[in-house]
């Protein structure tokens, strides 16, 4: 029975005044985890491209990859609200695309809601996949999708007309019917100012603590990748070390011999234990 949390829950979540809690997950062990966690949203974020594809920015994940991470995240977690991002190319071509590929994400991958880089151009859309029954996450600043343009991962809003341009981009989301928008890469005091004068959450990623909820991908704030710490991650734990200590003592105990031992080995004759050689993990 799922218990996925919805956009009204969220959205009521900033009424009260409680902070949500959003990380990204691309596959069933992490998004179990996360459920264990109780955080409040996953995003498959486009994301994926960098973090799993090895690839140095996100433009060439495809919209089947999305649905793929979608899937394998929804195995693993019933709890938290599920957002698949849409990645480029999958939406900027035409409004018929942009609600075609938001459709997929819904029935094929299980997506409560979609995710969209941008304001302007792709607040008709917006308004369409709303109107459709499928709910939307804005995103602005710092948008990946538009990192040529941008000529790298550079912080929004700095220039004079930052604060205007940014606010207003935020208020053409909420009226489009946005039920929450991510603010990326721009400074503190224009993600507070959105985020008083919305109604909606914001959700901040390098933005600063007054947002109405904070993102990170999941592996920058597990510390999983001690060549990448961009000022805006906190490292909640430090994977990196702990999985490499791991891998080399399975190293050494493989080379040495000592693994397996008996006890990690099978019999000729079943003794005590009637369990199959493994259960599928994490099925429910
Ligand atoms: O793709 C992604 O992971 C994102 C978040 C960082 C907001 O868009």
């Amino acid at each position: 029975m799922m218990k996925r949390k919805t956009t009204l829950q969220l959205q009521s979540m900033k009424s009260r005044e409680e902070k949500i809690s959003m990380v990204t997950a691309y596959d069933a062990t992490m998004s179990r985890l996360v459920e264990l966690a109780g955080i409040d949203i996953i995003l498959v974020g486009d994301s994926a491209g960098m973090v799993m594809q090895g690839r140095s920015d996100t433009l060439a994940v495809s919209i089947d990859e999305i649905i793929y991470h979608c899937q394998c995240v929804g195995r693993g977690n019933t709890t938290a609200h599920l957002v698949g991002d849409m990645p480029f190319m999958s939406y900027q071509t035409s409004l018929e695309e942009g609600l075609r590929n938001a459709g997929r994400l819904v029935k094929e991958g299980g997506c409560q809601s979609v995710k969209i880089e941008g304001a302007g151009r792709h607040l008709p859309l917006v308004e369409a996949l709303v109107d459709t029954g499928i709910p939307v996450m804005g995103h602005i600043g710092l948008t990946p999708q538009s990192v040529n343009k941008f000529g790298g991962f550079k912080v929004q809003g700095r220039d004079s007309d930052g604060l205007e341009r940014l606010l207003a981009e935020a208020k053409g989301l909420e009226k489009a019917g946005a039920y929450s928008i991510v603010l990326e890469g721009i400074p503190a005091s224009i993600a507070a100012r959105i985020s008083t004068e919305l109604h909606i959450p914001t959700i901040g990623i390098g933005a600063g603590k007054t947002c109405d909820g904070q993102v990170l991908v999941i592996q920058d704030l597990l510390g999983m990748n001690s060549s990448f710490k961009p000022k805006f991650v906190r490292l909640f734990a430090e994977l990196e070390a702990t999985i490499v200590e791991a891998l080399k003592d399975y190293d050494s105990a493989v080379k040495s011999g000592s693994f397996p031992s008996e006890e990690e080995s099978f019999g000729l004759t079943k003794k005590s234990s009637p369990s199959p050689v493994y259960s599928t993990p994490g099925k429910k």
